[in-house]
C-alpha cells in the first residue's frame, strides 16, 4: 500500500483514540490477513459512524455496540457500565449468513477500499419494537435486521478532499477552545443553512464565550450541490460576521440516526465531547435535553426562534424552492447568493421524459417530434432510443428479462446523470416491465421522472410493424417479442398517456410540452 494512501487526513496522526487506527507495522500485517479474510461493503451511513467512532467523539464508545449495550441504550440511554448515551451505534447487516462470532471480518468502502478489520464478537438480532419505541417513531423499516459487533482494528478512513480546513479531530476542537481562552464553551450543531434569525440566536446564547458549531454532512454527499451550498453559506457567514478568535465552525459526518430528541442528545454529547460546557438545544428537545443535561455534562441553552421568522422548510419550499430571491430579512446576502446558486429555477433543472410502449407504439416518432420542438424552446436534449442505445452503450445484450432490465437501467443511470446537472433527457425504449420503471424512477428526484405511456393498441402496433419484426415473431423466425410471446406491464399510474390511435405525433408532443409547461420545466408555451 502507497504510503499516501494510508491513515486519514482528517484526523491527524498523533490521534488514535483507543490505538484504533493502527500503526504502519500493524496495518501491513492487518492488510495482509484481510486478503484471505471474508469481506463486507459498509454503507455510507456505516462509514460515517466508523469515522466518528474512529476520531473519538462518541466516546466512552469506540466500537459498534454488541447486544448488551444495544438494549440498555435503547431502554435507558445508557451503556451496560452505567454510562450515558443516548442511542445505540450499530452496525446493521442484512445477512448474516457466513458471519459468525470468534471470525474476523474485512469492512471495505462501496469501492472496496480496505478500511478496517473486525474480530466479530456478536451476532445478534435488532428489536424493531424497542427501537420503535425509543425512538417514538413507527416508521423503523430498514431491511437490515442483524447487527454485529466486536473490536475494529482501522487501517484507513476515506480521507476528504472537500473542506478539509473544516475537519478538525475532537483533540483539535478542545485545543482551540483552551486557546481561545472563555470558561464558557457554547456549541450548537446544524445542518445548515445559518439564516439571519439563527445567528442572532447563537450570537445571542455566546455572549463572553467561545463558540463551536457542528455543521453535519450526510454521508452520501458526492454531487449533492444543495450540501455543498448549505456548508458554504455556513462558512461564508461565520466568515464574515461572527468574531474569528471565539467562533469555530466545524464539519461532521452525520449519522442518519442523529435525527429526533435522541439525535439531540448525541449531538449534545459530541459537542461536550469536544469540550462544550453549553449547548443550544431546539426548543422541542430542550426539555429533554434538560432532563439528561447532568449526565452528559453539559447545560442547555434553548434555542427559541423569534415567532415572526419562518421555519427553515418554509424558507426552502417558499424561496429556494420556487425560485425567488431571499430576502435580506431573512438571510444575510452572502448566504443567499450561495444558497440561490444551488438552486436553480425549475427552467433550468433537468428532468427525465421516459417513453414507454409496445414496439412500433410510436415512442420513437414521438420522439423526434417532441426534441425539435423542445429545442426550439430553449432546452438542450439528449435522446436516449433503445434501437440506438443497443448499437452502443448497451451493445451485444439480448432481450432477455436480465438483459432488458440491464439495458433499462443504463439508459436509466445515464439519464439521471445528465438530469442532475440540469439536462433534459428524453429516453424512448419499449421498458416493458414496471418494476425496472420503478427502479430508474427512483434514480430521480420527485416529479423529474415524467413516464410517458404511448399507448397504442397491439393490433395496430402489428399492423404499423414499421422493422418488420411482428410477423419475424409470428412466422418463429424470432422469440422474445414484446407483445407476441413476450409480456409488456402498461404503466399503472404514468404521468402522461397518449392515445396515439387517434393523434398525430405533433398532437402528441404537444401535450407533453404543455405538461412540462405546467411543472415550469419550459416557459408557458404561446397561446397560439
Ligand atoms: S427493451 O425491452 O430493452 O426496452 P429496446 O427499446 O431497447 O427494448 O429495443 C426494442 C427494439 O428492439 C424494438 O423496437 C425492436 O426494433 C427491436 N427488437 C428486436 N428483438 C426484440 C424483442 N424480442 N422484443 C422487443 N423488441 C425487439
Amino acid at each position: 500500500m502507497a504510503p499516501d494512501m494510508v491513515a486519514s487526513s482528517s484526523f491527524s496522526s498523533q490521534n488514535r483514540p483507543f490505538g484504533m487506527i493502527a500503526g504502519t507495522g500493524e496495518r501491513d500485517a492487518l492488510a495482509r490477513q484481510a486478503i484471505d479474510l471474508p469481506s463486507i461493503q459498509i454503507s455510507g451511513h456505516a462509514l460515517a459512524n466508523l469515522e466518528l467512532l474512529a476520531s473519538g467523539i462518541l466516546a466512552p464508545l469506540n466500537s459498534f455496540v454488541g447486544e448488551a449495550d444495544y438494549r440498555t441504550t435503547l431502554r435507558a440511554l445508557r451503556l451496560v457500565d452505567g454510562s450515558f448515551f443516548p442511542l445505540p451505534v450499530i452496525l446493521k447487516v442484512s445477512d448474516p449468513k457466513g458471519i459468525q462470532s470468534g471470525q474476523s471480518l474485512a469492512f471495505r468502502s462501496s469501492k472496496n477500499n480496505l478500511l478496517a478489520v473486525m474480530d466479530v464478537a456478536e451476532v445478534f438480532e435488532r428489536d424493531f419494537e424497542a427501537e420503535a419505541e425509543a425512538f417514538a417513531s413507527s416508521e423503523i423499516a430498514d431491511s437490515s435486521p442483524f447487527c454485529i459487533s466486536g473490536a475494529l482494528h482501522l487501517l484507513e478512513l476515506p480521507r476528504h478532499l472537500d473542506f478539509p480546513e473544516l475537519r478538525r479531530s475532537p483533540e483539535e476542537i478542545r485545543a482551540w477552545f483552551k486557546q481561545a481562552g472563555f470558561t464558557r464553551r457554547v456549541g450548537f450543531a446544524t445542518q445548515g443553512p445559518l439564516y439571519r434569525s439563527d445567528e442572532e440566536i447563537l450570537k445571542s446564547a455566546a455572549e463572553d464565550s467561545a463558540l463551536l458549531i457542528h455543521v453535519l454532512e450526510s454521508a452520501d454527499r458526492a454531487g449533492d450541490m444543495e450540501q455543498y451550498a448549505r456548508i458554504r453559506a455556513c462558512r461564508a457567514l461565520v466568515e464574515r460576521h461572527f468574531e474569528r478568535a471565539s467562533t469555530l465552525l466545524n464539519l461532521l459526518p452525520l449519522s442518519s440516526d442523529s435525527a429526533g430528541g435522541r439525535g439531540a442528545l448525541l449531538q449534545a454529547l459530541m459537542l461536550r465531547n469536544c469540550g462544550a460546557t453549553h449547548v443550544v438545544v431546539a426548543a422541542e428537545h430542550a426539555d429533554l435535553a434538560r432532563m439528561h443535561s447532568a449526565a452528559i455534562g453539559v447545560e442547555i441553552v434553548t434555542r427559541v426562534a423569534p415567532v415572526s421568522t419562518p421555519a427553515p422548510h418554509d424558507i426552502r419550499r417558499d424561496y429556494l424552492e420556487a425560485g425567488r430571491a431571499l430576502p435580506e430579512s431573512l438571510a444575510r446576502p452572502e448566504v443567499a447568493a450561495i444558497l440561490d446558486s444551488a438552486y436553480p429555477p425549475r427552467a433550468r433543472q433537468g428532468f427525465v421524459i421516459w417513453f414507454t410502449g409496445l414496439p412500433s407504439a410510436g415512442k420513437s416518432s414521438i420522439a423526434d417530434a417532441l426534441t425539435v420542438m423542445l429545442n426550439g424552446s430553449g432546452r438542450q436534449l439528449t435522446v436516449l432510443d433503445g434501437d440506438a442505445v443497443r448499437t452502443h452503450l448497451s451493445k451485444g445484450l439480448s432481450f432477455s428479462r436480465d438483459d432488458r432490465d440491464t439495458n433499462i437501467l443504463r439508459i436509466g443511470f445515464v439519464a439521471s446523470e445528465i438530469s442532475k446537472h440540469g439536462g433534459a433527457v428524453i429516453c424512448a425504449a419499449v421498458s416493458p416491465y414496471a418494476a425496472t420503471r420503478k427502479q430508474v424512477r427512483s434514480m430521480l428526484p420527485e416529479g423529474h421522472f415524467i413516464e410517458v405511456f404511448v399507448d397504442t393498441p397491439a393490433s395496430i402496433c402489428e399492423r404499423r410493424d414499421v422493422k418488420g419484426f411482428y410477423a419475424k415473431a409470428r412466422n418463429g423466425e424470432i422469440r422474445g417479442f414484446t407483445g407476441v410471446d413476450d409480456p409488456y406491464e402498461p404503466p399503472a399510474s404514468p404521468e402522461i398517456t397518449l392515445p396515439t390511435a387517434m393523434r398525430t405525433p405533433e398532437e402528441n408532443a404537444l401535450e407533453i410540452l404543455r405538461y412540462l409547461a405546467n411543472q415550469g420545466f419550459i416557459e408557458a408555451l404561446s397561446a397560439n
